[in-house]
């Protein structure tokens, strides 16, 4: 299993959500942040709104898959996140060991969708 975190414009929310909900990810958790990539949120003004200092209003998605919807993860993330500009934002992929569905109890893979 593996936890797919995203950092991706706001206004390229409702893009995404559509790209993944076409490959049946459908278990999402998305949360308001902020940031700023390596222009430190200097060049970048233009395409957000400027929150606190040089950080900048961003959409963090944290998405759960078995193995075999990591590829198909990515590429949806992709294809609603980008526009070839600055701030487009990153994808991180970390291994995930567990995983357990409170009203169940089942664990594992079985658990994460
Ligand atoms: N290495 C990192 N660690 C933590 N957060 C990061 C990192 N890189 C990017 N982010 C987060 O992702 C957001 C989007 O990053 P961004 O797309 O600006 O990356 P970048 O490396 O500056 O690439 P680009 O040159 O395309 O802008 C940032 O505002 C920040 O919140
Ligand atoms: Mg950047």
């Amino acid at each position: 299993m593996k936890l797919i975190i995203a950092i991706i414009q706001p206004d390229k929310l409702e893009e995404v959500k559509e790209e993944l909900y076409k490959q049946e990810v459908n278990l999402i958790t998305a949360s308001e942040v902020l940031g700023h990539g390596r222009q430190k949120g200097v060049t970048e003004i233009y395409r957000g709104t400027k929150e606190t200092g040089n950080l900048l209003r961003k959409i963090r998605l944290e998405i759960a898959v078995n193995e075999n919807f990591v590829e198909p993860t990515i590429n949806a993330i992709i294809k609603g996140a980008k526009t070839g500009d600055i701030g487009d934002g990153k994808i991180f992929v970390l291994d995930l060991p567990q995983c357990i569905r409170i009203r169940t109890g089942e664990t594992g893979g079985v658990a994460i969708g």
